[in-house]
């Protein structure tokens, strides 16, 4: 599976006219609930929410992802506009990969569906009263747009993942795109 995923969203990336990419609402609505220090974007694609948080200067930031190609793109708009981060090529369904990564006091999870292994190995990455922001598309985006439902959020699908994550927020939008955001703690 994962070397399909890599193969199609390197076709995406390697698309000669890709513009610099907007951040995603959802990540301008809840970046207060991160805190100060490092982030780790996870399938950060060639950098929507990775370029936003660096830009600002008060996030030292690393974006991993399975496809090179969108890496390559997102080190190019970094350079373009003189922004500092690091990337790194990984597979998330490899979870060995991850624990090598190091803690975060952040970690942001964006229009990517997580198994509950894959949010638990994240909560693993984070310092203590590290925080998680993941926000993705939900059950009312693929009927309104038929967007697959396999990565489709079911309601309040991950309320409750399990006792070392802590949700200190909940929010499904109430408009187009329609994504359900979740901001977990470490407790730890
Ligand atoms: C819809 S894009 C989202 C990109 C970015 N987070 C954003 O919001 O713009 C999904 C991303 O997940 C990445 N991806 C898919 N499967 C993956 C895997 N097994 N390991 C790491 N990244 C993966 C893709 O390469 C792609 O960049």
């Amino acid at each position: 599976m994962a070397v399909i995923d890599r193969q199609k969203w390197d076709k995406v990336y390697s698309h000669p006219q890709r513009k610099y990419p907007n951040p995603p609402a959802a990540l301008i609505a809840h970046a207060d609930y991160l805190i100060p220090g490092s982030l780790l974007d996870v399938a950060s694609g060639e950098g929507a929410v990775a370029l936003y948080m660096a830009a600002s200067g008060q996030y030292p930031t690393t974006a991993i992802d399975i496809s090179q190609t969108g890496l390559d793109r997102l080190s190019q708009f970094a350079s373009e506009r003189k922004i500092a981060l690091n990337t790194q090529c990984l597979d998330l369904d490899d979870l060995q990969q991850l624990s090598t990564l190091g803690k975060y006091q952040n970690i942001t999870l964006f229009r990517y569906k997580p198994s509950t292994e894959l949010l638990k190995a994240l909560m693993a990455a984070l310092v203590p009263g590290g925080r998680l922001l993941f926000s993705s598309f939900n059950i009312q985006h693929h009927q309104t747009t038929g967007f697959s439902r396999r990565f489709s959020l079911d309601k309040r699908e991950f309320m409750d993942i399990d006792g070392t994550a802590k949700l200190i927020h909940f929010a499904a939008s109430s408009s187009a795109p329609y994504t359900d955001t979740y901001i977990f703690e470490n407790p730890q």
